[in-house]
């Protein structure tokens, strides 16, 4: 099979395409023939191994390889076919189309892709493309996520900071179906984009510190690992939650203390992107709750391209590469 491999950790360059040998699944497994992966910031992360958050760096490494990569194909996130089943499968069957996340198995930027048949995997909801389908599950599970753990209120105002990435911009649908008032913060070229998508309010972070409006808000959900952890909390209401997508040890520390001396809480989740997130997100794309927002779709060939353009930060919505032939 073809896939887009990486031999060391650095820059875009280092990804190429490959031939590499077709998996095989086991009898738990289901094949899956990878239509479309999603490029997404983790992954250009992982690449070149450079964090917004240095803690990462250590236990990754271990994880992930200390001179080289031990798995040479990334992508976390992906929409395909299943085109085999092992013997004890009995939730999928060949030829059903299906999205989900690999999580740290990777893999997803290769033509096959074998996974456990209980991994985080859901059939594609009718109407939706290969591409807009691999779009959604690191957005949408981390942000379903981030949501629930805030425990949203209707009436509730919400801010999403670096709401114009993957996470941001289902963020901020689905604070919005929760029936929050959302505020999005970005740069401006992604202001259209975010009212589009129900944003309330759009502040342009180069113009505007939200921060300069004391006990505004109930939640802030913030992906910007470089924010003030002492100014944005100032920015919560009395009883309002912080949740950190990309926590400093310090502002891990400092969110510990909080939580005991205020009636603020700050919270530093992981998301654990389970199956019934992922069926949670099926259904509101079924119903047209969720909208899958793609900026554009490169070629396997272009792969360098597309992660200097999710590197460039001038993308609007998920870049997804197509891997192997065009299929819908
Ligand atoms: N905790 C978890 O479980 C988890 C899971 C997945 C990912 N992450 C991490 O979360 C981070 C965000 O993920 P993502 O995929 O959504 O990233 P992303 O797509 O790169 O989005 C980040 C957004 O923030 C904007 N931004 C940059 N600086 C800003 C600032 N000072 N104020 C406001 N907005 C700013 C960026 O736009 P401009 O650059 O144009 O300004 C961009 O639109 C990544 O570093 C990723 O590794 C955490």
């Amino acid at each position: 099979m073809k896939a887009i491999i990486y031999r060391q950790y650095g820059a875009a360059e280092v990804l190429q395409l490959a031939d590499r040998p077709t998996p095989s699944p086991l009898a738990n497994e289901v094949l899956i023939r990878v239509h479309a992966a999603e490029a997404t910031k983790s992954d250009c992360e992982l690449r070149s191994f450079h964090f917004p958050v240095q803690w990462f760096w250590l236990p990754l490494r271990l994880a992930l390889g200390i001179r080289k990569p031990k798995r040479q194909i990334l992508g976390g996130y992906f929409a395909g076919q299943i085109t085999q089943v092992g013997a004890a499968v009995q939730n999928f069957a060949p030829g059903e189309r299906v999205f989900g996340s690999s999580q740290l198995r990777f893999g997803a930027y290769g033509e096959y892709l074998c996974l456990p048949s209980d991994y985080t995997l859901a059939t594609i909801p009718d109407g939706l493309s290969y591409a807009e389908a691999a779009a959604v599950p690191l957005g949408g599970l981390n942000a379903l996520h981030f949501m629930d753990r805030a425990g949203i209120q209707a009436g509730e105002h919400v801010l999403i900071n670096g709401a114009g990435g993957s996470i941001g911009t289902y963020a901020v649908q689905i604070a919005k179906q929760r029936g929050a008032q959302v505020t999005a913060v970005d740069s401006g070229t992604k202001a259209a984009l975010l009212r589009g998508l129900g944003a309330d309010r759009v502040i342009d972070y180069r113009q505007t510190d939200f921060r300069q409006s004391p006990a505004s808000y109930d939640v802030i959900l913030d992906m910007v690992a470089s924010s003030p952890y002492g100014r944005t909390m100032r920015a919560l209401r009395p009883k309002g939650r912080y949740l950190m997508a990309n926590p400093t040890l310090l502002k891990m520390l400092q969110s510990v203390v909080t939580s005991i001396f205020s009636s603020q809480r700050a919270l530093f989740a992981f998301a654990g992107e389970t199956r019934a997130e992922l069926h949670c997100l099926q259904q509101m794309l079924s119903t047209g709750e969720l909208k899958a927002v793609v900026d554009r779709v490169y070629p396997m060939s272009e792969a360098v391209d597309a992660h200097r353009r999710v590197e460039s930060e001038q993308r609007l919505g998920s870049v997804v590469i197509q891997i192997g032939t065009a299929e819908s």
